[in-house]
């Protein structure tokens, strides 16, 4: 996966190797930041003023400062593409941190955030969105403020080295049964044609495609249903699916070494891959649909 060579900071733009970090910097010392994840297609932004709203969301939420304000950050964003000749299916990871400080809980008097923003190349997951994926579940041990996409995620990546140990793609989180979201997407069961998933409550993150799911569940007349269901209905399913900026609307086939529906992906979840597609604007040599196997 190439990185592309300039990265956006507080103070523009840098080379990678010209960005080092103190070690007593919050970000590495308390988790005392928050992140955001873009997808790019084609050199183009998807869902650019979601994740742009949804990081000042977390931000006021943790009392950090931006260090620009929401104008400057469109501009910033597009500048890093366009520096770095991004033509092509990328990411951009950006993190916002409180700042380099003698470490000590209370917050610095003066924060001075720190800022990075990189690009990586990233092509679309086709053969898994083609295939759909295995998962396991796993209890949800995080802390309640879930909608903040804080850098604090080490009981995700404890849950996703958990699903990867069993050959999983993701791992469901579930608390005392309740499924909530997986550890780095959201969650979705469909029943007689009815798309269910957790309530964009404080513990659970609000995805940016979630959102755009529930919007192309109304445009195709299919129920929407913001009620969670049980770990325990998980095996009477008709399908289960789940979405985020990197793996897309993604089948899940398996669940703790059980097929779901026969193992194979199912109506509601190929129509909302075809609606993404749509809306995403991806062209038809990218498409999973193009050899035309799901229509
Ligand atoms: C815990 C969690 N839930 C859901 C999502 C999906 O969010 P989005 O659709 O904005 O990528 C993510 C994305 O990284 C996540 O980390």
């Amino acid at each position: 996966m190439t990185m592309h060579q300039h990265l956006l900071t507080q103070n523009g733009f840098v080379r990678q190797d010209d960005l080092t970090y103190p070690f007593e910097e919050r970000g590495l010392q308390f988790g005392d930041g928050i992140y955001e994840v873009i997808r790019v297609y084609e050199g183009t932004y998807y869902l650019i003023n979601e994740h742009v709203e949804r990081l000042y969301r977390s931000a006021e939420a943790i009392k950090l400062t931006v260090p620009y304000e929401k104008k400057k950050m469109y501009h910033y964003l597009n500048e890093l593409l366009q520096v770095n000749d991004v033509k092509g299916d990328a990411k951009v990871y950006l993190q916002i941190t409180r700042g380099s400080a003698a470490r000590d809980h209370v917050f610095p008097e003066k924060p001075e955030p720190n800022l990075y923003a990189y690009v990586k190349d990233l092509p679309r997951p086709k053969s898994f969105l083609e295939s759909g994926v295995s998962t396991i579940t796993q209890p949800d041990v995080r802390w309640d403020w879930c909608y903040i996409k804080s850098l604090n995620l080490l009981p995700n990546v404890l849950a996703k080295q958990t699903a990867r140990e069993h050959d999983c793609f993701e791992a469901i989180l579930h608390k005392e049964g309740e499924v909530t979201e997986c550890s780095s997407s959201n969650a979705y069961l469909v029943k007689d044609g009815k798309v269910y998933t957790h309530p964009a409550k404080k513990n659970i993150l609000h995805g940016c495609v979630r959102m755009r799911v529930e919007q192309f569940c109304r445009q195709l007349n299919i129920d929407f249903i913001e009620e969670p269901f049980q770990v325990e209905d998980i095996h009477e399913a008709d399908e289960i699916f789940l979405s985020s900026s990197t793996a897309e609307v993604m089948p899940i086939v398996s669940v703790d070494g059980k097929s779901i529906a026969g193992g194979t992906p199912g109506v509601i979840t190929r129509k909302l891959q075809q609606a993404y597609e749509e809306d995403a604007g991806l062209t038809a040599g990218s498409s999973i649909f193009s050899s035309n196997t799901h229509a």
